[in-house]
């Protein structure tokens, strides 16, 4: 597949660009923060695979010419713009960035009109599977179980909890209704409240992304865990979905129909 990639020289952005010349795929454009100190250098060399004559530009237009689908991991800051780019080239799109605000939703709504469009905050099978789990388990137990979600990450990351750890609330709420969520304690807070839902992120060293689902019962406690060792995963999980888009109506899909092959 001809790809263009966002957010092209950052963690994610590397990682898909090496998988996807490892796997035979092609990086035809690669897009940066006009700001970037790097606009201009060969991707390929930036992403430790060699020369592959793709420069690292700005021109959001110029990054999509001759590519067939777009993979974006960069900020919501550019999903808007992103979006507008895909709408006028009708292109699949696939989006991990994070952190969005209701302008960058909008943008995914807006360019899911016209062409297919997956958002996930996290493309890997294991969470979306560790969703499932979470899901059956906490309709299983009941109001007994007390549920908190614990993510841990790099130092680096700038939004919290992390759009994994929304996710595995949403799966929470799903399995059981008229939750209310915490994102922190600070102080005398009061004993727990049944309805809460806490939501806690750790910031610190490398880490990846781990994500712990703690059910907190009487005498007996279950702890959900998924840990990403590697970025390759996601960079991997990204690039099967531009795959699986290519060729769909247009719309909004979600990584549960990728692994279902639906659409
Ligand atoms: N869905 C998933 O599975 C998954 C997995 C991991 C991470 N993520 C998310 O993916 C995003 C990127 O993560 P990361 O660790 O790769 O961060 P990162 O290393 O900071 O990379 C983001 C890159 O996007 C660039 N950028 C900023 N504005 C841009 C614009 N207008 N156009 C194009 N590129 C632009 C940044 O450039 P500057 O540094 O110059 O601003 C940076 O190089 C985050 O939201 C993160 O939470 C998602």
């Amino acid at each position: 597949m001809k790809l263009a990639v966002f957010g092209a020289a950052g963690r994610m952005g590397a990682a898909v660009v090496r998988l996807a010349s490892e796997g035979g795929d092609l990086v035809v454009g690669a897009a940066e923060s006009p700001a970037s100190p790097l606009l201009g250098r060969d991707v390929g060399e930036l992403s430790a695979v060699g020369h592959l004559g793709v420069a690292i530009t700005a021109d959001v237009d110029a990054a999509l010419l001759g590519a067939e689908a777009v993979i974006d991991f960069s900020t919501p800051k550019a999903t808007p713009q992103v979006a507008h780019a895909v709408k006028l080239a009708r292109l699949p799109w696939v989006c991990g960035t994070t952190g969005l605000d209701a302008a960058a939703n909008k943008a995914l709504d807006d360019a899911a009109a016209v062409a297919p469009v997956l958002w996930a905050a996290n493309m890997s099978l294991g969470v979306q599977v560790l969703a499932e789990l979470v899901r059956e388990a906490v309709r299983r137990l009941g109001p007994g179980f007390d549920v908190e979600i614990v993510e841990t990450h790099h130092r680096q990351k700038v939004d919290a909890p992390s759009g994994t750890a929304k996710r595995l609330a949403e799966a929470v709420h799903e399995g059981r209704g008229g939750l209310r969520e915490v994102t922190g304690r600070d102080g005398l807070v009061g004993a727990r409240r049944h309805d809460e839902l806490a939501v806690l992120a750790l910031r610190g060293g490398d880490v990846i992304g781990d994500h712990t689902v703690h059910l907190l019962g009487e005498g007996e406690r279950l702890e959900l865990t998924h840990r990403a060792t590697s970025r390759d995963l996601f960079a991997r999980g990204a690039i099967t979905a531009a795959r699986f888009l290519a060729g769909k109506a247009p719309g909004r899909y979600r990584v549960a129909d990728v692994v279902a092959g639906r659409g």
